[in-house]
């Protein structure tokens, strides 16, 4: 199985069009040790022919540019695509809004957990997806599902599963309290395991907070890509973009007693990448002390092309 991620930011990317702080002043101007990120995007397969995108950025058509695997074959049919499926983890911006981009009546199936795929439902602009021709799955949590594009099986299984989380920012309902009205199924995770050699790896690019039972199903894992929106929970405040707290978006923090690092630190995962990560995050300079601090407990901090083999 491979997998690429065709970006490595979270929501906004790396630079953000109208974000003039320090991190994203600082790619801008093209300084040493940071690079550019698209947004929140990956993609895999068994076969090298067959792919299928986990999230579809807004950034999507630059990511397919810049990924030859996701090319129409030179000597195939005049309209072709070897993207078969799509899968998404939650209803955010910068996790559906590439979906547009696929129109042009290619035929592929679009998985999400049953409150996404009423979202996207909801939202007539996503039927430029011709229904006859792209195929809507609803996920059943906890259950492996052979992802299947064109009606073709591309060897690959995905298993969705509950994960902390918060409904997506424009569905917030104030009325509900801190829950904003989140449910089951606004946020999931997925196990991706590749049926030709059996391998996988978890893909959860929001969290809230690492419990018990996520603990328990990541213990042992080959791979793990998991939520790096910030550094510390407070980050965002602190460098004057904007009042909220990671906390208050559904994202946990990599620092910290409560963070992610603490979490996987007893945890027993031969590879952990942050991925989703957003332009407050200093670990996104290379020569941070944070950026060191994440590799020296064994992290490694994603970036746009990044391949990975299992
Ligand atoms: C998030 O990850 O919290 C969202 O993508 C935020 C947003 O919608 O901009
Ligand atoms: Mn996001």
């Amino acid at each position: 199985m491979l997998i690429k991620v065709l970006g490595a930011a979270a929501g906004g990317g790396f630079p953000q069009w109208n974000c003039n702080g320090r991190m994203s002043a600082r790619v801008r101007k093209g300084e040493p040790g940071l690079k550019p990120r698209t947004q929140s995007s990956l993609t895999v397969s068994s076969n090298g022919r067959d792919w299928v995108l986990l999230n579809a950025s807004p950034d999507l058509r630059q990511q397919i540019n810049d990924t030859p695997e996701l090319w129409p074959v030179a000597d195939g049919p005049l309209r072709n695509s070897p993207i078969r499926a799509v899968v998404l983890t939650n209803g955010d911006v910068d996790h559906i809004i590439g979906l547009i981009n696929l129109r042009e009546g290619q035929p592929f199936s679009l998985y999400a957990s049953d409150r996404v795929m009423a979202t996207v439902n909801a939202n007539t602009v996503f039927n430029v997806l011709n229904p006859e021709k792209v195929s809507r799955i609803t996920l059943e949590m906890e259950q492996p599902t052979p992802l299947s594009g064109a009606g073709a099986d591309i060897g690959l299984t995905v298993e969705a599963f509950d994960v902390p989380g918060k409904v997506a920012l424009y569905l917030e309902d104030a009325s509900k309290g801190q829950s904003f009205g989140t449910e089951k199924g606004d946020t999931i995770g997925l196990k991706v395991t590749d049926t030709a050699n059996g391998k996988s790896f978890f893909y959860i690019p929001g969290c809230a907070a690492v419990d018990a039972a996520l603990a328990e199903r990541l213990d042992g894992a080959d791979l793990v890509m998991f939520d790096g929106t910030l550094y510390t929970d407070d980050e965002m405040v602190v460098q004057g973009l904007m009042p909220k707290t990671g906390a208050r978006m559904g994202h946990i923090s990599m620092s910290g007693t409560d963070g992610s690092i603490a979490a996987f630190d007893s945890l027993d995962v031969a590879r952990k990448i942050f991925v989703h990560i957003n332009n407050s995050n200093p670990a996104l300079d290379d020569n941070s002390p944070e950026r060191k601090a994440v590799e020296e407990a064994g992290w490694e901090v994603g970036y746009d092309g990044m391949e990975v083999r299992l």
